[in-house]
């Protein structure tokens, strides 16, 4: 595991940006698993300016986002889709054919799922998988439980993540209570994980995550049989780790 420290957001932003921008520079086919959710936006924001100064571009890679919620409307400013159009793919080359998010408005859930796991097989292994890191240890939508799922599947929202994610809605009452996420085998599966966690809140979670016991009550503490971690903490999120 490579763990690095960052003592401003934009220094954190810029680097996790360069680590992703790199990868397409020199591998422009590249495969990548991207995340949403608070803390990536300014490292999007930090590579639609990359590609505007003609740093890079986007447009032989291919995109899957790790998660979307079940029966928001795509077009709901809320979704993953609309998260995603706004902060990335409307600013940059990327052929939308190449983006894909689970839809989470399927008639027949199992059946996206299914398909879903076949475009990620036919696109051979994730280059780079992009996480955030929930307040219970989740990674995708993979809450903690007595057993984890390896591919794409329905999961039920715990209150935690639900109440985590009402700052982005009116109220809890609005967050949906179920969604559709890649499964910890697939994530397992990518070549390099770029785990980025921000803020004093997540300094235990993070924490315990990488150096407790490798548990599926803690999701995120897989992450440590990967080969190819990379962890960028801000210094709050790197408190207890000092
Ligand atoms: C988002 C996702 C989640 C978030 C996590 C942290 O696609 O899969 O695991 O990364 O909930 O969210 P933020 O960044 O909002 O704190």
């Amino acid at each position: 595991m490579n763990l690095l420290t960052f003592d401003s957001q934009q220094k954190l932003h810029e680097s996790a940006a360069g680590i992703i921008t790199g990868l397409v520079q020199t591998r422009p086919r590249a495969v990548l698993g991207l995340a949403t959710g608070g803390t990536p936006v300014g490292i999007y924001h930090a590579m639609v300016k990359s590609y505007q100064r003609g740093l890079v571009s986007f447009r032989s890679a291919t995109t899957f986002n790790l998660d979307e919620y079940v029966g928001l409307p795509e077009s709901h400013p809320e979704s993953y889709h609309s998260y995603m159009r706004n902060q990335l793919f409307r600013h940059i080359d990327l052929p939308p054919a190449q983006a894909h998010i689970p839809d989470g408005n399927a008639a027949d859930i199992v059946a996206e799922c299914k398909r879903y796991d076949r475009l990620l097989e036919d696109a051979g292994q994730i280059d780079l998988q992009l996480l955030g890191l929930g307040h219970n240890g989740h990674i995708g939508f993979n809450e903690p439980a007595h057993t984890l799922i390896s591919g794409t599947h329905l999961v039920n929202l715990q209150e935690d993540t639900r109440k985590a994610n009402a700052r982005f809605f009116h109220s809890i009452d609005k967050v949906p209570s179920r969604a559709l996420t890649m499964g910890i085998g697939t994530i397992l599966k990518a070549k390099t994980i770029l785990l980025v966690v921000k803020g004093a809140d997540k300094a235990e979670i993070v924490h315990t995550a990488l150096t407790g016991p490798i548990t599926t009550q803690c999701p995120a503490s897989l992450l440590q049989t990967h080969p190819r971690l990379v962890v960028l903490l801000d210094a709050e999120a790197a408190r207890l780790f000092q």
